[in-house]
């Protein structure tokens, strides 16, 4: 069922398949508000108190809304320090999900992270990944690696519509791991969807291709499963054969063909906090369970509640039911239509869990320099009170390795089953706004830079004067009423 919102020539979205039980009041700062908000926060949004943020799309990850079975399950928290009964439903929901059986539970997808790169990973590795997120390409780091993106080429390209632009570039992979050898690569990763690339999926054919090339020269393959249900969606509405499939048979067709996984249950394990790591690898699970116990907890609880271990075994499950995961998706398409109809460019075609904006199609007449993307981030905050991030120069700045990311990115992610449609077609209005103005937003410069994952804390002072290119007059929007 789909209602047309406004007027049946407007884009559509599918009827949520959901209730509300439970209001949040949304907070209204005034513009003057904003502003002031804006200078305390040094011009970084991680900075903002939530109280100054109307809508907030900074992440998808640990901010949806439980199910009424969620916070049930929470009540039947068995709080023991091991051997709790939550862990055991928590150990089979996984294991009948991905088939791996070594499973730690972690408090957060970093944290497994942590304990898969500490163990594998040596000085001198090179990792390779569809597109490292942050804090995978972070922990490469810290542990003397060198983290490498071989995405497909398409992925790079915002205008193309190729339909898995989380793909590997399976020859550049063959290439890397000849030259380097199964010595130097302790893993092949991919992360599906890629949420740095736009939240783009991983078709089953290249993840097939990805594991024959992992296996013939015996390096290991993991895949950083956090929006694995978001990819099984994408590839059963567009790879040929899968339709009549489940989303747990199709991801089970991924994880049957790799060693192992992270995952922050914070994203398709529909908790606020949570994550895991597995692996079929006995002697690799011994290793990280000393860690495990080190950082986070006995494995029994690994670093969470005993019942948040049972919400999370409640959302893997209610994150693979198909009204669900359509309506996501289709949020997503929603705000991509009301976009399209006053000519914003985004990254094409949406992604699994939000919105990218096109930086550099949105403000052409700014230059890296002016630090386009969080220019556009402020200005969507000063403009409605939207709360997004910047995925470019900043997140992925100059230690990449290249002066410029090939991708500047505002990303406007869809936190899972909190916002309405009317909230949608608000922050479709906000972006539209800046749009139509898009030639006064100037450039910002950053006036301290912590040394590493800089985005979280960095502060930033807008720039004076004109901007550095000449404005150039876009093409012009027509005119709506404001909401
Ligand atoms: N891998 C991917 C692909 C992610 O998107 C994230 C988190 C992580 C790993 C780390 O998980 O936050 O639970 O420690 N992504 C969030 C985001 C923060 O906003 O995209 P975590």
């Amino acid at each position: 069922m789909r209602v047309p919102l406004n007027d049946p020539t407007e884009p559509t979205l599918p009827v949520e398949p959901y209730k509300v039980k439970v209001v949040e009041r949304i907070p209204n700062p005034s513009r003057e508000d904003r502003e002031r908000a804006l200078v305390r926060a040094g011009f970084n949004l991680f900075n903002l108190h939530s109280d100054e943020v109307r809508i907030d799309l900074l992440t998808d990850s640990g901010t949806g809304a439980m199910s009424d079975r969620q916070w049930a399950a929470l009540m039947i928290g068995d709080e023991s320090y091991a051997g709790s009964r939550n862990f055991a439903r928590f150990e089979s929901t996984v294991r009948s999900i991905t088939g791996f059986h070594h499973i730690l539970p972690t408090h957060q997808g970093r944290a497994a992270e942590n304990l898969l790169f500490s163990t594998l990973c040596r000085p001198g590795n090179v990792v390779p990944n569809n597109m490292h997120f942050d804090t995978t390409r972070a922990h490469v780091l810290r542990n003397g690696g060198r983290p490498v993106n071989v995405a497909v080429r398409d992925a790079y390209d915002p205008q193309s519509d190729f339909p898995f632009k989380g793909n590997i570039d399976v020859p550049a992979l063959d290439a890397l791991l000849r030259r380097e050898g199964r010595e130097n690569v302790p893993l092949v990763m991919v992360t599906i969807t890629n949420n740095t690339g736009g939240g783009q999926p991983v078709s089953l054919a290249n993840f097939r291709e990805v594991a024959r090339t992992a296996r013939a020269h015996g390096v290991p393959l993991y895949v950083d499963m956090c929006r694995w249900a978001e990819n099984a969606y994408f590839v059963r509405e567009r790879e040929s054969g899968m339709r009549a499939k489940s989303i747990a048979e199709i991801g089970r067709a991924f994880f049957d063909l790799c060693d192992g996984a992270t995952m922050s249950a914070k994203k398709d394990g529909l908790v606020n906090i949570g994550g895991f790591v597995a692996t079929r690898d006995r002697s690799l699970a011994a290793r990280m369970k000393e860690l495990l116990i080190l950082y986070e907890g006995f494995p029994t609880y690994g670093g969470l509640a005993r019942r948040d271990l049972e919400a999370m075994s409640v959302g893997l499950e209610e994150a693979m039911d198909l009204d669900y995961l359509t309506h996501r998706v289709e949020q997503v398409r929603y705000v991509a239509g009301l976009l399209d109809a006053r000519a914003v460019p985004y990254l094409h075609p949406v992604g699994g869990h939000g919105i990218y904006l096109d930086v550099r199609r949105f403000l052409p007449h700014l230059s890296d320099e002016d630090l386009p993307g969080q220019a556009l981030a402020v200005e969507l905050y000063r403009e409605g009170g939207l709360r997004t991030v910047e995925v470019g120069s900043i997140m992925f700045g100059p230690d990449q390795g290249s002066k410029r990311p090939p991708l500047e990115l505002v990303r406007l992610a869809i936190p899972r089953r909190v916002y309405s449609a009317s909230h949608l077609a608000f922050v479709a209005d906000v972006v539209a706004r800046v749009y139509e103005r898009r030639a006064d937003v100037r450039g910002l410069t950053m006036v301290y830079r912590p040394e590493r994952l800089p985005h979280f804390t960095a502060r930033f002072a807008p720039k004076r004067g004109a901007s550095s290119r000449a404005p150039r007059a876009g093409r012009a929007a027509p005119r709506r009423k404001r909401a």
